[in-house]
């Protein structure tokens, strides 16, 4: 049985890759989730290359059964649970005036319902391993807007979510923390760049070297940056972290 193992969702690509590339080093297993197999398979070889073991498991977490499925393949193959990186997202861009149920259902149901879901099902293993959970939410949890309200309040939900977990988790001994990136440059944020160009009258090649700007920042962030921050949360240094929000963004947030 591997020494430790962490889960890590959302690592085909983007931020949840860089994640799970980092943790090899700290980590003997890692269990990468996303649909895209193929993607997940590159994020596995760059995983071992790293020194630590990884399996694929291809599931869409937005669906129910999904979550109990994860945690049974992972206990078979590795025996425990140390960390998890609930880190997959994919809440749509649509203004709040023209946003339908079934788009805000989709929303919930991967980001909210997918990370609460898994989490309750690992509960269990974490418990026993005296393990980590980290919830991702958004700066803009803290900036709702009305072209893209479903990101904010599902983000700001996140954060209530984590805190509800570290309360349990208190007494049964797992720490559970949530993290605020600001603007990372990943495929989501230039689909989100995409949506924003024609909003402020720009092209998207011009959102995209203007927004730091617009935001207050020097550049836009590196989703190795971010893995960093998810790393220390699962790390021991950060044992006696729990019902915290970590920002990293930039200096984006101007309020103190
Ligand atoms: N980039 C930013 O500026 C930024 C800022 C703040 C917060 N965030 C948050 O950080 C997280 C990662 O963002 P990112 O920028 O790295 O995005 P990304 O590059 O689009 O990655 C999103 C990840 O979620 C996975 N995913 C999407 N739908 C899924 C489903 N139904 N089931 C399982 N996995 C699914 C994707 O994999 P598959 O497509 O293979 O399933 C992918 O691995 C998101 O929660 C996002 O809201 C990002």
């Amino acid at each position: 049985m591997p020494k430790s193992v962490a889960i890590v969702t959302g690592a085909s690509q983007g931020i949840g890759e860089a994640t799970a590339i980092r943790l090899a080093r700290d980590f003997s297993a890692l269990v990468l989730v996303a649909r895209n197999q193929a993607n997940l398979e590159q994020t596995a070889a760059a995983v071992r290359a790293g020194g630590a073991q990884a399996l694929v498991i291809g599931a869409d977490l937005s669906e129910p059964a999904a979550a109990q499925s994860v945690v049974d393949q992972t206990l078979a193959a590795f025996g425990r649970i140390d960390a998890l990186l609930n880190i997959a997202g994919a809440v749509p861009q649509i203004d709040l005036f023209e946003m339908t149920d079934a788009q805000w259902e989709g929303g919930l149901a991967l980001k909210l319902h997918g990370a609460r879901r898994l989490t309750i099902a690992a509960w269990p293993a974490l418990k026993a391993a005296k393990g980590a959970v980290v919830l991702m939410s958004g700066n803009s949890a803290l900036f709702p807007k009305a072209s893209y309200a479903a990101v904010g309040t599902i983000n700001a939900a996140i954060v209530a979510l984590a805190k509800a977990f570290s309360d349990r988790g208190i007494a049964d001994g797992v720490q559970v923390n949530s993290v605020l990136p600001g603007p990372v440059m990943t495929g989501r944020r230039q689909s989100y760049l995409e949506h924003w160009a024609p909003l402020h009258n720009m092209t998207a090649a011009e959102a995209t070297a203007n927004f730091p700007k617009e935001a207050g920042i020097a550049r836009y962030g590196e989703p190795e940056e971010i893995a960093e921050a998810m790393a220390f949360l699962v790390s021991p240094g950060a044992r006696w972290m729990t019902g915290s929000t970590l920002r990293m963004d930039g200096g984006e947030v101007k309020s103190i």
